[in-house]
């Protein structure tokens, strides 16, 4: 039977084709497949479980035969999020919107490594480091198990929050929102603050307005007393407007007191807005995909000590895994969201700056934790191979005594963040099955060391670690992204690979 299938009319990158087709062969194993007229034809053999198939489709709009036109669910799911810009795909259907995660993923990509992996219902997906559950999300929406991990303990929140929201009806989500927003303006917003001050109480204060802290605080207690078991995701969909109306420069993903003017919207219409857009999607979603039994779930846990955790995992367990790691140096991901990881009251005060020091990837250096891993370095303790640990003492020798204190830690923070990552690699391996793929998207880094720059090609560095480990490498695909992190954008990443490794 022959089959035309028909691409969306938003901007493609030339690397979400490559996927497309990708997709098509290991889905549909055609017996022919040509392009003609930007339309994409194809020759299968066997029917019967055509249809199925070509609805999971990810890029494409329609799919036409002789007797029938299929229109793939991804359509209809993107169709009602309607806040694609640029031309390009709604990326915040389902639950993907419920708050912005810095490195998030593009759910597209995700949903099509799980087609091109031929990932089933009876198939266990990992993804090691989380993050806001992009991997998870798509898993659920295709009733695929999955697990996600990470260090971020809010991140974990917003990853579980989302699986909540899937798993009850839109309609229920909204009559307790409207309750919510109902009983702040029955109830005048009427907030005591309590005599002794909690060390959190105490921050916050430092950090909003007194009256945007009664406010937050107000809703918070009347979300834990309406909400019930859905509170969480009214906690995260707060959570995701404080950071606009506090004390802190909202742009910046540093600490740095504002400089720019509150929004003139008011916390509470924003809030309630929120919750609007928030159950649309939701209801959109569930009208394609129907309400989805909550089985996935993100769990607080770090990914470089999965050695011995039989208990948590199962060995020989997952049959594919998708991640994006953080970058040699990460986005400060914990430093960003501290208004949020103190407020859901996730982590006191004083642990933010050690946790953020412990992410993977982290450009926060104590002098003793620096001192510490200098000396790991001077005679490669971890053992990392010996072509990284030369590159890694190449940019040592390239420093200047005019780099300032952030350059000059650069080759110890990529030699610790490559020891980290190949513990991770080494340690995952087992929970991995037999040829199961592993799939992660990797930026490229560049740094000036002594007036000379360096291209760290970070996603080579990774596959030689990976590969020096156990992993075997298949192939990497270079993927083009658009710069998206506002003010940082000179820290942008423009160019991501994906590697796909697998299990021998
Ligand atoms: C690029 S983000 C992942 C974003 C995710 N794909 C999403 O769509 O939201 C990388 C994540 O790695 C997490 N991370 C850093 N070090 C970790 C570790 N040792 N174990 C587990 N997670 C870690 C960070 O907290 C961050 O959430």
């Amino acid at each position: 039977m022959h089959y035309r299938l028909f691409w969306n009319n938003y901007k493609y990158f030339p690397y979400e084709k490559e996927l497309a087709l990708k997709e098509v062969e290991a889905l549909l194993n055609p017996q022919e497949i040509y392009s003609e007229n930007d339309v994409i034809n194809i020759e299968l053999s066997g029917t019967a479980s055509a249809n199925e198939k070509l609805k999971k489709l990810t890029y494409f709009s329609m799919v036409e035969s002789e007797n029938e036109t299929i229109i793939p669910s991804q359509v209809r799911v993107e169709q009602t999020a309607g806040n694609s810009t640029n031309n390009r795909q709604a990326t915040r259907y389902s639950a993907h919107g419920i708050h912005e995660y810095k490195g998030k993923f593009n759910p597209q990509v995700v949903k099509s490594l799980l087609n091109i992996f031929n990932v089933n219902e009876n198939s266990n997906v990992i993804d090691p480091f989380s993050g806001s559950g992009t991997t998870l999300l798509e898993c659920s929406l295709q009733n695929i198990n999955a697990i996600g991990l990470d260090i971020n303990p809010f991140a974990v929140f917003i990853a579980n929050a989302k699986q909540i929201a899937i798993s009850n009806p839109a309609e229920k989500i909204a009559e307790v929102g409207n309750k919510i927003i109902r009983d702040y303006h029955q109830s005048n917003n009427i907030f005591e603050l309590p005599l002794n001050l909690t060390e959190r109480e105490e921050y916050l204060l430092k950090w909003f307005p007194e009256e945007t802290f009664f406010e937050i605080e107000f809703l918070r207690e009347s979300i834990n007393h309406n909400a019930g078991p859905l509170k969480n995701i009214f906690l995260v969909l707060l959570s995701n407007l404080i950071r606009e109306y506090s004390l802190q420069e909202p742009a910046d993903l540093r600490i740095r007191r504002r400089k720019s003017p509150f929004p003139e919207e008011l916390l509470i219409d924003a809030y309630e807005l929120s919750i609007n857009k928030f159950v649309n999607n939701i209801r959109a979603s569930q009208e394609t995909t129907g309400l989805k039994v909550k089985k996935n779930k993100a769990i607080n846990f770090d990914s470089r000590n999965l050695e011995a955790q039989e208990g948590v995992l199962d060995l020989n367990y997952f049959d594919a895994g998708i991640t994006s790691p953080p970058y040699a140096t990460a986005l400060p991901y914990i430093d960003t969201q501290r208004l949020s990881l103190v407020w859901l009251g996730l982590i006191p005060p004083n642990e933010i700056m050690p946790l953020e020091g412990n992410l993977i990837g982290s450009r926060e250096f104590k002098n003793a934790v620096k001192k510490e891993w200098q000396e790991k370095m001077l005679s490669n303790v971890s053992q990392i191979p010996e072509s990284l640990f030369m590159y890694c003492n190449t940019l040592q020798y390239a420093l200047s005594e005019s780099d300032g204190f952030r350059r000059q830690a650069v080759p110890v923070l990529l030699y610790r963040y490559l020891a980290d990552m190949m513990l991770m690699f080494k340690n995952l391996l087992p929970y991995f099955k037999k040829n199961a793929p592993y799939a992660l998207i990797v930026g490229h880094n560049h740094t000036t060391l002594g007036g000379k720059r360096f291209d760290i090609n970070t996603p080579k560095l990774l596959v030689e670690i990976a590969v020096a480990v156990g992993w075997i490498h298949d192939e990497s695909v270079e993927l083009q992204t658009y710069k998206r992190y506002g003010i940082h954008h000179k820290n942008a990443v423009n160019n991501e690979t994906l590697i796909i490794l697998r299990k021998p």
